[in-house]
């Protein structure tokens, strides 16, 4: 397939990309999916927060982060001095991959490559729609949907990065809030601050 670039409509604004997004098929993911799960947010955010892509329960709700990872990422916000509601918030893959046998719970599969690659025409189209301060990567897919492959999480997070176009001006790298939940019980917190305390970066940035 030739990605989303088809789909998109040129100069619109983020109604009209929504609108559009619905119908992408500009990869295979939209056969399983329930839905496109396109970004949600102000027009006016200066924060867009940028994950991987939607979950089990995203692809049923049509939303963003309103699952587990979602309630995470509220709280991570909030602790970090920035209101959610304010901000955008979007994924590099705008529909769910997963495994399921028949009468099995659909499990997560992470996308490829070719996904984020196929997909990322409707995340530039929402940068350009937004114009943004900060974009911030939660993780390793959407690092490389945002930054491309030469940033890494671990080396690259909690600092504001210039970014190559003048908006957003800067991007921030941190970890997924996925990532927090499933690290084991000794190692949770620490990963619960480290995320916070990137989104801090975020914050101070705004000032
Ligand atoms: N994880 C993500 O990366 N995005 C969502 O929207 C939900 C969970
Ligand atoms: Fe289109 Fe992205 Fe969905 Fe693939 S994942 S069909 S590129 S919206």
């Amino acid at each position: 397939a030739g990605g989303a670039a088809d789909f998109v409509p040129e100069g619109a604004d983020l109604d009209r990309l929504a609108a559009a997004a619905a119908g992408c098929r500009g990869c295979e993911l939209y056969r399983d999916a329930t839905q496109t799960v396109f970004g949600d947010g102000p027009p006016d955010a200066r924060v867009v927060l940028v994950g991987e892509q939607p979950g089990d329960v995203e692809d049923r709700r049509g939303e963003p982060f309103t699952g587990p990872a979602g309630r995470l990422l509220d709280r991570a916000l909030d602790d970090a001095g920035l209101d959610r509601a304010a901000c955008y918030l979007t994924n590099a893959v705008k529909h769910f991959r997963f495994t399921a046998g028949e009468h099995k719970p659909r499990l997560h599969k992470k996308p490829g490559v070719a996904h984020v690659t196929a997909c990322r025409p409707w995340l530039t189209a929402e940068l350009a729609a937004l114009r943004p301060e900060v974009a911030v990567a939660l993780g390793a897919t959407a690092v490389r949907a945002l930054l491309g492959p030469r940033y890494r999480v671990t080396a690259d997070r909690g600092r504001l990065l210039p970014y190559e176009r003048d908006r957003p001006r800067h991007a921030v790298i941190s970890t997924h809030p996925s990532a927090v939940l499933r690290a084991r019980d000794d190692a949770r917190d620490e990963a619960y601050r480290g995320l916070v305390e990137d989104l801090r970066v975020v914050a101070d940035a705004l000032r």
